[in-house]
């Protein structure tokens, strides 16, 4: 559609200066995209040379051999890998050597509702989800269904799942979505996510899930952080979905991003949106930058390094 004056836009949560943004944003969006092959080589470069996704964004028993330690996010505590610890990492790295032609990557934003971008998204070979987010009960025609790796960040067990100390089947019966997807972990993120995150684990080693639980390396997390500050995101934590775009861009050649917009009214048709296509649960401003990550994959999709998606897909 053609770029129009989009006045009434505001993001969730405060954000100064987000109008403009938002009038920026829909402006550079609706130039023609291409993919700008250098580009993508080199920002991908600078990517694994500093962060190392394929090799290190998992943790496996020779990553972390009995012994070592993990060092949680920005702080000095440790964690000593026991026998028993290291018999529940992967044995082997699930991305070592491998690429794919396209992925996916779908954030939570309410732009996917009714945009019928399931068809869209299913056809990509490698497909990212974040949170443990629906994709059955109806959502499927606009987000899809496949799932290859799905993320559950620790707070979603406390919110959604009662800690996972009291019933499991709610917990199990979401995981059974996604069918034997990897299901990322980041259990060593802070000191707090981590018995929750093992019960997680526990939880579908009793059950009869095929879904294949790995954990996040804090490590890895950190040096993202430290390349997206290098980039210009000066504040906050990263977002699941600023994480899962950056493995993909290691991952995958082309890389297509849907129900990323952080901001509440619909780019095109103004309509009001909310926050997720399955609630209005508002964002983490305190935590995360979201516009300026927000800006930041805007600039990558109009280098031709990835393709943001913010239309119908019909
Ligand atoms: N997202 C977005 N616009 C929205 C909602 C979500 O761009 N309106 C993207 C963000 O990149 C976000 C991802 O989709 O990280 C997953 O959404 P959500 O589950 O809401 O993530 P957060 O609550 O931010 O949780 P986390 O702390 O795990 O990042």
């Amino acid at each position: 559609p053609p770029p129009q004056k989009n006045k009434a836009s505001q993001p969730f949560g405060p954000c100064k200066g987000c109008t403009e943004v938002i009038d920026n944003a829909v402006q550079r969006y609706s130039q023609t995209w291409k993919k700008q092959e250098d580009n993508y080589q080199n920002f991908r470069s600078k990517l694994s040379n500093e962060c190392f996704g394929l090799e290190e964004a998992i943790i496996t028993q020779t990553s972390k051999r009995v012994g070592s330690k993990i060092v949680f996010n920005g702080v000095r505590k440790t964690l000593q890998v026991t026998p028993q610890l290291s018999s529940i990492f992967a044995k082997k790295n699930p991305f070592s050597n491998k690429t794919w032609d396209t992925c996916a990557v779908v954030g939570n934003g309410g732009i996917l509702t009714n945009s019928s971008c399931g068809n869209v998204i299913d056809s990509a070979q490698f497909v990212i989800r974040c949170n443990l987010p629906p994709v059955d009960n109806g959502y499927g025609k606009h987000v899809g269904v496949k799932t290859d790796l799905v993320t559950a960040n620790p707070s979603i067990f406390t919110q959604n799942y009662e800690a996972l100390t009291g019933r499991r089947r709610p917990f199990v019966k979401r995981l059974h979505t996604y069918g034997n997807s990897l299901l990322l972990l980041p259990a060593f993120s802070y000191t707090s996510d981590t018995d929750v995150s093992l019960r997680a684990f526990y939880t579908i080693e009793e059950s009869d899930s095929p879904i294949r639980p790995v954990f996040l390396n804090p490590e890895y997390f950190q040096s993202l952080l430290l390349f997206w500050r290098s980039q210009g995101l000066y504040k906050g934590q990263l977002s699941t979905g600023i994480t899962m775009v950056s493995l993909a861009l290691e991952l995958c050649k082309d890389v297509h991003l849907y129900g990323f917009w952080p901001f509440s009214t619909h780019p095109f048709s103004f309509h009001n949106l909310t926050n997720h296509y399955f609630d209005n649960k508002q964002p983490k401003f305190i935590v995360h930058a979201m516009p300026t990550e927000f800006e930041l994959l805007l600039q990558l999709h109009s280098q031709g390094v990835l393709r943001l998606h913010l239309g119908d897909c019909q």
